[in-house]
Order: structure tokens, then sequence, then C-alpha cells
């Protein structure tokens, strides 16, 4: 599968969104060549500040989830923050999220220093996607890198060591167009870019923003449809059917 995903470069876009749950993903997975379960969970469904608190075993409880209704894309699972500080965690880690999810790969952010975790992790037959940019595990401030010549160069080293450590793909998280365009021209491997413009192999979103359900709507996020207009116009309607009697009627009753 992962092969199918690397022979896209410089010929088709890949498609990837998130999921946390089986009922999205079982939808997406028509669509998709790559669900990410992120650790953005944390802020979407768990309505946590930052990601840096949620748990291994929650993302592998969702991840659960995500496996039943993941038919044909590949499933990656992001690595939570602190469970990778070093090669022997990140390995027997990434081995406990492998064996409980049945996950086709993990994703871990970069810390402008963690390439050996990720050779560890690819020597232990495990495959992982990059992280550069803005990585919300290591960064407090956000920022759009890449913007200067400097900035840029850093980018593309960084990533260019990630593809040397063995990684199959790399996220692009809001870094400049200029800076997509020649990481991606650079690497053998696939970028996927979040606001990091049509330079990148592939893009990838949070689905919650995709579909208006999480309140989250920053510049590189386009609202595809208005789901919380959805359900809030289908719960008024079941409100005014119970007190109206409507609700449940013979039909629905035994
Ligand atoms: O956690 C996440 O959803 C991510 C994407 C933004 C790439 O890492």
């Amino acid at each position: 599968m992962i092969n199918k995903i690397l022979k896209k470069k410089k010929k088709d876009k890949i498609i990837c969104l998130t999921a946390y749950s089986k009922n999205l993903a079982s939808i997406i997975d028509n669509y998709c060549d790559i669900i990410l379960v992120g650790d953005s969970l944390a802020n979407v469904v768990y309505g946590m500040s930052h990601t840096h608190k949620i748990t291994l075993s929650t993302i592998i409880q969702h991840a659960q989830s995500v496996r039943k209704g993941t038919k044909k894309s590949l499933l990656v699972v992001d690595m939570p923050k602190g469970s990778y500080d070093n090669v022997a965690k990140a390995v027997k880690n990434a081995k406990i999220i492998k064996k409980k999810t049945k996950c086709d790969a993990v994703k871990i952010e970069s810390n402008k220093k963690n390439f050996k975790i990720i050779s560890g992790l690819v020597r232990s037959k495990i495959k992982v996607m990059g992280h550069i940019g803005f990585t919300p595990q290591f960064k407090k401030k956000f920022n759009v890198e890449g913007k200067t010549v400097k900035s840029k160069n850093k980018l593309l080293e960084e990533a260019k060591k990630i593809e040397k450590a063995g990684a199959f793909s790399v996220v692009l998280e809001c870094i400049s167009s200029q800076a997509a365009k020649e990481i991606t021209q650079h690497l053998k491997i696939p970028t996927i870019g979040i606001g990091s413009s049509s330079n990148c192999d592939g893009q990838i979103l949070v689905t919650d923003d995709l579909i208006g359900l999480s309140g989250f709507y920053p510049k590189f996020v386009k609202k595809y449809c208005d789901i919380n207009k959805i359900v809030s116009k289908a719960v008024k309607r079941y409100r005014n059917d119970v007190k109206k009697k409507l609700f449940p009627s013979q039909n629905n009753s035994f």
C-alpha cells in the first residue's frame, strides 16, 4: 500500500485526512490514500488547549475505532509527545501501537534532532512519517516557517535528514509556498502539506475543520460544509417533534 502512495509523487496528488472514530473513517476511507489518527485529537475531541497531554492509550483507543472503518487507506497513527524520547522507548511504544491498532505506520514530529529515532524505528521495520514546520509537540508559538532563505534552507536540511533516516513521507505544516516547493522538488519521498500550499505532493486537513464541526477555521482550512448547522437543524426538528408528540410515531413504536 505504501508503494502505491510513493508512486503518486509527481503523478497524482496524495489525499490525506484525520479521523478519530470508525464512523467518520468509514466515510473518508472511500476518498483518501492516508488516514491519520492525529494527536490533534487532544484539541478537537477532548477540548485540550494543546496536544501535550494526550496519552498513548487514548490515541490507541481511537485508532482501534478508526481501524474498524478503514479498509483501503493507509492508516497512520501519531505518536504522542513523550512516547518517543529515545530510540528504545520509541520502538517499544511504536510496537505497542502497531500491535494494538494494526496501523500501517506511525508519525513523529521533528524537533530538529530526532533523526536517530526515525532510523531506529525504521530498522525495527516500523514505517515512519515525519513532520516538520509547525510541530505543536515542540513549538509553543505558531509561526509560518521558511519565509527567509535561512529558514527555508534549514527546513530543507531537516527534510533531507528525515528522508535519509528512512521515513516514507513527511508532513509540512505551515511553511511558505517557496519552501514547500523546494523541499518537494528535492525529496524522493512525498511531502504532505497542511497550510503549506499546493506545491506539496499531497494534502492533509483535520476532517472536523473541513466539515465545519470543530469551530477552528484558520486561513489554511477550507470549510467544505457546515455540519454544525446541519446537526443543529436536525436536533431542533427532533426537539419540536418530541414536544408535539410527533416523535416517536406509530412507525417508530412497538
Ligand atoms: O495531529 C494532527 O492532526 C496532525 C496533522 C495536522 C498533520 O498532525
